[in-house]
């Protein structure tokens, strides 16, 4: 684990994007609701920051201010984690271009470069993120998602980095599942930062949420025109909501990992469930990396019950083990990944560990499994 310095994740989560204080003045401002605001009748737009509702907005931009200090970088956030990585690549991607993908990491982008990436001319190939990882020239933009969606897997960032900037590539890395608290991409050599701030870096199951962050002025732009010009923003409440969200992510992030860890020790320790993943344990494939690049573990795991029916079975059994995509959030949840299309068996599971009590819910998983047969 990488040392810290200056103030601490608790500390840097609490402040994060807050206006400096004002008598009188909440913490954290309420919401703007505004589409237009007044204009300056002589100087027109030019006279505030706050013109359009699309482009301006002050809660998001408060937002984007926190988000920007945890990844060290600066931030525009989205509507959605969708709304951005495909944002960011139609931004940054014309026709004659190569994009290298995960081949085994969040099945809706591989949708897109299919569908709409291909046809447009330009070049999809595909990796998986374990390596190996084809020759690079004439890429122009590489996207990691590390670790990986829903199989875990990790890659090497700054390896991978110095081999695409080397053959002029730009690199992105998609952080949903680390959350900036868990690793940060731009000090791993990454251009550029994507992810779902709908997971554990909001946490809360009740909003949808994308940004990306870079430090490189002219790909800030970049993103920002196409935001603009294709609307994909999230409205004021959302962001008001993710920003409070936002000041517990590292109380948040401390108990899911503690859990995680339970849940997948219990797990790996049992003869009728295999393929257990997660990047924390020591024999996992991906420790050796994950433990050196990663500030902290994942509330997410992955297994397999065998068969579809098994899965059902242990979630009706399950009384803190909600059925339902997503994670990152409050409750402990599992999905059967490949009832969505996902390229999985039968019987993989994701499971992403709540806030409860490790002891309840090493318990409860416990029970569901033997009443699962
Ligand atoms: C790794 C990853 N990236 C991107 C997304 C898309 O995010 P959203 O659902 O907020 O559009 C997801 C959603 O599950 C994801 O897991």
């Amino acid at each position: 684990m990488s040392a810290v310095t200056g103030p601490h994740d608790g500390t840097r989560c609490v402040h994060a994007g807050l206006p400096e204080p004002v008598p009188g003045q909440p913490f954290l401002p309420g919401p703007v609701f505004a589409a237009p605001y007044h204009l300056d009748p002589w100087a027109g737009p030019a006279a505030s920051p706050n013109g359009y509702g699309r482009p301006d907005n002050p809660t998001r931009r408060l937002l984007e201010a926190a988000v920007g200090e945890l990844e060290t970088g600066d931030c525009r956030v989205f509507a959605s984690g969708q709304a951005a990585i495909t944002g960011l690549l139609l931004a940054l991607l014309k026709p004659g271009d190569t994009v290298l993908l995960p081949s085994d990491g969040y099945f809706p982008v591989r949708a897109f470069a299919t569908e709409t990436l291909d046809p447009m001319g330009v070049r999809v190939l595909f990796a998986p993120t374990g390596g190996p990882y084809p020759d690079l020239d004439g890429v122009r933009l590489v996207l990691l998602e590390t670790p990986a969606n829903p199989g875990l897997d990790v890659v090497d960032v700054p390896a991978l980095a110095a081999r695409a900037h080397a053959a002029g590539a730009l690199v992105a890395v998609d952080n949903t599942t680390a959350t900036p608290l868990g690793q940060r991409p731009l000090d791993l050599g990454a251009d550029l930062v994507v992810a779902s701030g709908t997971k554990a870096l909001t946490g809360h199951s009740d909003l949808l949420l994308g940004y990306v962050a870079t430090r490189t002025p002219e790909l800030l732009d970049a993103v920002t025109n196409w935001r603009t010009v294709t609307g994909a923003v999230p409205g004021a409440f959302d962001a008001w909501l993710a920003h409070r969200s936002l000041a517990t992510l590292d109380l948040r992030l401390a108990r899911q990992t503690a859990n995680a860890e339970a849940v997948a020790r219990l797990l790996a320790g049992r003869p009728d469930v295999t393929g257990v993943r997660w990047p924390g344990l020591p024999d996992d494939p991906a420790y050796p990396v994950a433990s050196v690049q990663m500030r902290r573990m994942p509330g997410v795991l992955s297994f397999d019950l065998g068969d579809a029916g098994r899965v059902a079975r242990f979630l009706d059994a399950a009384r803190l083990v909600a059925a339902a995509t997503s994670f990152g959030g409050l409750h402990t949840s599992a999905d059967r990944r490949a009832q969505w299309g996902d390229d999985t068996a039968p019987g993989f599971v994701r499971l992403s560990c709540g806030v409860e009590d490790t002891v309840d819910l090493v318990a409860d998983v416990t029970a569901a499994l033997e009443a699962a047969g």
